[in-house]
């Protein structure tokens, strides 16, 4: 592990501005610099770094973040491969904090099985050149229609047809037998040693950041005995077969680039489809999908494009994966090839723009794909309609995000012809019943986890009006929070008949106080897991040194709250981009009128929670008659009251 202070150090000393000069030229631009979007294809400049706020946004992707971040995105780095990166350029030391022997002995194991890999794949790719390697194994990839280009791209290799020919190279080499035996290139039988792959064409697998993993070996002979394709042994300690994607490494830069993911079944699909153009393809090579496998896209992109065999295995195969994709919020599209046809094949014989419009014309998203699948089945027959709704609002129902859900059951409405309500209570039982299960679920996997709250069928489904005001009041604190300003308050006081008055006063104080104070009073708290630990981060900041200090707060901050701060701090300099396109448009700045803006943010926070607060009061009024339900509506009364009055008052802004 990377010690703390090494982290801090090196986000004190990284500039956003000079890292990210050294993958985009960057001109200066008032106080900021612009530069074209590295995300995207694009003409006119829409990607900014602030060197005050030391943060970055890219309008066109909607990325943005700080240095290390933008090194995250770009050059999809883990997060201690991005410090390592700016230590090595900021001359900064790096100090590990100290592991245990175990963790040293698993660390080296480790590194011995990459590094003998890495040897494996370096050689077996060199044994193409030898004579025997080029009519056996470099012809056969010339016959499937690879051109050395390709070749050296994917770093193909061939394994020469003799018992040993690779491990003898390897401990001339001085490579211990141990770590071939643990990476699998050797199979050790007592006093015997054998190389796994002999005789075959070799597919080194690669990680996201380049390093052999393992191998896939193609047999050459049409031998039905025997397994087509060979793999290294699914869980070493390098290589977890569940865990990557063929194609990765070749395929990041054009996956983010493109922002979408395509997902064939094969390597030599990924590898004709990269050959024709089409670049952005990864291969689960052969196997289910699974869920680490995706959070792997994830890092790249949000789209991902199933291409699958247009017979009833690989039909099988794209279903089983879809679920999981909506799963992880992520959108899924289906393209099937003709019957007797697969990426490979096709790829082979058209050209990059044929291919390109074929995908577009094919693909279509999950729902169109599940209704017309199930459509013909249950032509004519009202309880196999039935189920086919049960199907496709079961996928729905894995759609983490509210707004995707609603568009998704507004969209099947149409496409299967039902009533929007029919769909949008189906989803609700199906949405609850799938919760609960989860809590059962995570009520035996850890009890001591708090339980998720159970949605209602409305929450489901209801864009919540919550996150927009919980972004302001965080937006306002970020850049305003160190302001002191005037703020008008009114005192409520109720008169002698019971209706309520206003005093007005005038306070001064800096604005986070005041936010502060009235969410404190109100017992607002913050329902957006990523503004809840935010919250007080900020507010302790502004505390302790009266101040925001916007790179401080980006230290301390996952990727996701990073980009979501990027994302609040960076729309009020959008304004200046369209003065950089020459449109001069005159946009009068927040600052004018900050005490109006934050007090009408606190206001309509405040209506939203006397909303919930009645709305909650409501559901234990009891039916029962001879219970006393006085006091609970008495205590309604008096919320209406504040929530008229609050209701009447004039808003100077909508937030
Ligand atoms: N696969 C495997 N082991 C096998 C068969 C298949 O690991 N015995 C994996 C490989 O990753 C293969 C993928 O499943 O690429 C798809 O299998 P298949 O469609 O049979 O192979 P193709 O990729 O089409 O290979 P080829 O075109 O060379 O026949
Ligand atoms: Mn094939």
């Amino acid at each position: 592990m990377i010690s703390r202070t090494t982290v801090d150090n090196v986000f004190e000393t990284a500039r956003v501005e000079e890292v990210i000069g050294d993958f985009v030229q960057l001109k200066k631009s008032g106080s900021n610099f612009k530069g074209l979007s590295p995300f995207s294809d694009e003409r006119s400049p829409s990607f900014m770094v602030s060197p005050v706020k030391q943060i970055w946004k890219d309008f066109s992707s909607g990325k943005g973040g700080n240095a290390v971040t933008f090194l995250m995105e770009h050059e999809h780095f883990t997060f201690p491969e991005a410090i390592k990166w700016l230590a090595n350029k900021y001359g900064i030391e790096i100090i590990e904090t100290q592991q245990t022997d175990e963790e040293k002995e698993t660390q080296d194991q480790k590194e011995s099985m990459f590094l003998v890999s890495k040897f494996a794949a370096e050689w077996m790719e060199s044994q193409l050149k030898t004579e025997m390697g080029k009519a056996i194994g470099y012809s056969y990839f010339k016959e499937r229609g690879f051109t050395d280009e390709t070749i050296k791209y994917f770093q193909l290799g061939y394994s020469p047809d003799q018992w040993s020919a690779f491990t003898d190279a390897a401990i001339k080499a001085g490579y211990q037998l141990e770590f071939l035996d643990k990476t699998g290139l050797t199979i050790v039988k007592e006093e015997k040693q054998f190389d796994r792959f002999k005789g075959r064409v070799m597919f080194p697998i690669r990680s996201l950041s380049g390093r052999v993993l393992g191998f896939g070996g193609r047999i050459l002979t049409n031998d039905k005995k025997a397994a087509k394709y060979l793999n290294s042994p699914p869980q070493s300690d390098i290589y977890d077969k569940s865990k990557v994607l063929y194609g990765i490494y070749e395929a990041k830069q054009s996956i983010a680039k493109e922002d979408l993911c395509y997902l064939v079944e094969g390597y030599t699909d990924v590898i004709q489809l990269h050959q024709a153009g089409v670049k952005n393809v990864v291969s689960s090579s052969g196997t289910a999908l699974t869920k680490e496998q995706i959070r792997l896209i994830q890092r790249l992109t949000k789209n991902i494009t199933v291409l699958y065999d247009g017979d009833a295995a690989g039909m099988r195969a794209a279903i089983r994966g879809i679920d999981l994709i909506l799963e992880a919020g992520m959108n899924v599209r289906i393209c099937t090839f003709p019957e007797g046809e697969d990426p490979d094949s096709f790829a082979k014989a058209h050209t990059q723009t044929e291919i390109e419009d074929f995908l577009k014309a094919n693909s279509v998203d999950f729902i169109s794909f599940k209704s017309n699948l199930l459509k013909n089945e249950a032509a004519g027959d009202p309880i196999k309609k039935a189920e086919m709704i049960r199907d496709i609002v079961q996928s729905i129902a894995k759609v983490p995000d509210d707004i995707s859900r609603e568009i998704y059951v507004r969209e099947s409405a149409a496409i299967l012809d039902i009533g929007e309500d029919v769909l949008f209570s189906s989803l609700a039982q199906n949405r609850n019943a799938g919760i609960k299960e989860q809590r059962k679920k995570d009520r035996r996997d850890q009890q001591s986890q708090p339980l998720k709250k159970v949605e209602n069928a409305e929450a489901a489904v209801k864009v919540d009006r919550r996150s927009v005001l919980e972004h302001a009041i965080i937006k306002i604190l970020l850049l305003y929070g160190d302001k002191v300003e005037d703020f008008k308050e009114e005192f409520l006081q109720e008169s002698d008949d019971g209706e309520l008055v206003v005093e007005p006063v005038k306070v001064t104080m800096p604005v986070y106080e005041k936010v502060y104070l009235d969410l404190q009073n109100d017992e607002i708290e913050f329902s957006n897991s990523i503004f809840k630990t935010l919250y007080p981060k900020i507010v302790d900041l502004l505390l302790m040194q009266g101040k925001v200090d916007l790179n401080q707060v980006m230290s301390t901050l996952n990727e996701h709250e990073a980009r979501l701060v990027a994302d609040l701090v960076m729309q009020e300099d959008k304004y200046q981009l369209h003065k950089w396109d020459g449109k001069m448009i005159f946009v009068k700045s927040k600052d004018e009128t900050v005490s109006t803006y934050t007090m009408d943010a606190i206001l309509n926070f405040r209506r939203l929670m006397i909303e919930e607060k009645i709305k909650a009061l409501f559901e234990t009024i009891s039916k029962d008659p001879a219970v006393d339900n006085t006091d609970v509506l008495s205590t309604v009364r008096d919320y209406n009251k504040l929530s008229r009055y609050l209701g009447g008052r004039r808003l100077n802004r909508v937030v």
